[in-house]
């Protein structure tokens, strides 16, 4: 039993880590009593949460008489994300053909021109202010364009396809507050119509994108459902883009944190082994996922607890990547971290099918910044208030100056 680990004290969010430690110090399994769910402390027992398939990922639909939640409830029903097998082996094969087809190659060149277009923005504003935001001026707008220019949809739309995965995405966090959860429902309504508007677009008038090739996959055999295409949809853009940004903030944070290490790292840019490694720490030292729930389908051992058919185990991520059983010196920002079997991109059936892309768009826009503005430093954070999703609100940086 763990009275710990308090996902809703503001206090705790800022540095969940500490706890956390403690935590993993009790037990691997523990049962945390505010929320009823078993929840993981280690690597070990996150990643079994994970892959065990008697774990699995059960909706319960919120609508419940309720028309209000309709969409919201279809969109994940639908969704590869909260299906199971055989429905899930059957999406995922699908939606993986069309992503695979040679659209994040494809991409590679557009991130570097979408992530020097903004550069410019920042380093003007660099320029007239001695300071930015690096989170509104380059990791928000960022991955939207890229998912916009994924799956074809006109990146004139990105702020609006933004508001409503933000809206949507909310939900996911520990009791959302009423207004919190009208907004959701009216972006899923409002995003679920604007997209069978464009996808009616697309099988009139065919493109090279991935909302093409979805479309195919729905009119060739019907193997996709129209509900299925606006689902799959709706989830690549909010998955695209809520752990992107984070994913870039956190990251930059604890590097920028680490002076010596980032002289080493900006000397090395040209090196892309050293990039790949300096992304798989930034995804591991600060998390932009924390918590992923599974339901037991029977009763299930884990790690020295049973957890009971119908029960609820969470899968902590942010504790996984900060175990010392697996990673030495966990708390510490290593850049050149190697190996780093990290779980921010999940584990098992579920594994993120974005992660080639999430891991090329993060390369290039840190290798882009870096090499653009050279060595930086924080000079004001403010954290957003969510566990679940753990991000920056402002992330504001400035020219280091040298040491004297
Ligand atoms: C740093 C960025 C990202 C992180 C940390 C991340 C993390 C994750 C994690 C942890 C899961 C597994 C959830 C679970 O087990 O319940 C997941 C699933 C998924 N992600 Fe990502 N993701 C990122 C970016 C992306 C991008 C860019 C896309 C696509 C454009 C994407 C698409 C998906 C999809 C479709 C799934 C569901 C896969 C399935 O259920 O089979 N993600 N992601």
């Amino acid at each position: 039993m763990t009275d710990q680990l308090d996902l809703r004290d503001p206090a705790f969010v800022p540095d969940p880590y500490p706890a956390l430690a403690a935590a993993r110090e009790e037990a691997p399994v523990l049962w945390h009593e505010g929320l009823g769910v078993w929840v993981t402390t280690t690597h070990a027992a996150a990643n079994d949460v994970l892959r065990d398939r008697r774990l699995g990922r059960i909706l319960r639909p919120r609508s419940d008489g309720d028309d209000a939640w309709t969409t919201f409830d279809w969109l994940h029903a639908d969704s590869i994300l909260d299906s199971e097998p055989p429905k899930h082996t059957r999406l995922r094969r699908l939606v993986a053909g069309a992503f695979g087809r040679g659209h994040v190659t494809r991409l590679r060149p557009r991130v570097e021109q979408i992530a020097a277009g903004l550069l410019d923005d920042v380093e003007r504003i660099l320029d007239r202010d001695g300071r930015v935001d690096v989170i509104a001026a380059y990791a928000e707008p960022l991955p939207v364009l890229v998912i916009c220019e994924l799956l074809g949809t006109p990146t004139a739309d990105w702020k609006v396809l933004r508001d409503w995965s933000q809206a949507i995405v909310r939900m996911y966090e520990v009791d959302p507050v009423p207004e919190a959860q009208r907004d959701a429902q009216r972006a899923c309504d409002e995003f679920a119509s604007y997209v069978e508007a464009l996808a009616a677009e697309r099988a009139d008038v065919p493109g090279d994108d991935l909302l093409t090739s979805l479309v195919q996959e729905r009119d060739g055999g019907d193997r996709l459902s129209p509900r299925e295409l606006v689902a799959t949809v709706v989830l690549l853009l909010n998955a695209g883009h809520e752990a992107s940004v984070n994913g870039f903030g956190n990251g930059l944070a604890s590097l920028l944190a680490e002076a010596e290490q980032l002289d080493t790292v900006l000397r090395g840019l040209d090196d892309a082994a050293a990039v790949d490694r300096l992304v798989e720490e930034m995804l591991r030292h600060d998390s932009p996922l924390h918590l992923f729930e599974r339901t037991a389908t029977t009763d299930v051992d884990l790690h020295g607890v049973t957890v009971e058919k119908g029960q609820k185990v969470a899968a902590l991520l942010g504790a996984a990547n900060r175990d010392p059983a697996v990673f030495a010196d966990p708390d510490r920002f290593v850049a050149d971290r190697d190996p780093n079997p990290h779980l921010a991109f999940g584990a098992g059936i579920h594994f993120c099918l974005g992660a080639p892309l999430a891991r090329m768009e993060l390369q290039t826009s840190t290798r882009a910044l870096l090499g653009r503005l050279g060595p930086l430093e924080v000079v004001g954070a403010a954290r957003r208030p969510t566990f679940v999703l753990r991000g920056y609100e402002r992330l504001i940086v400035a020219r280091s100056r040298p040491a004297t």
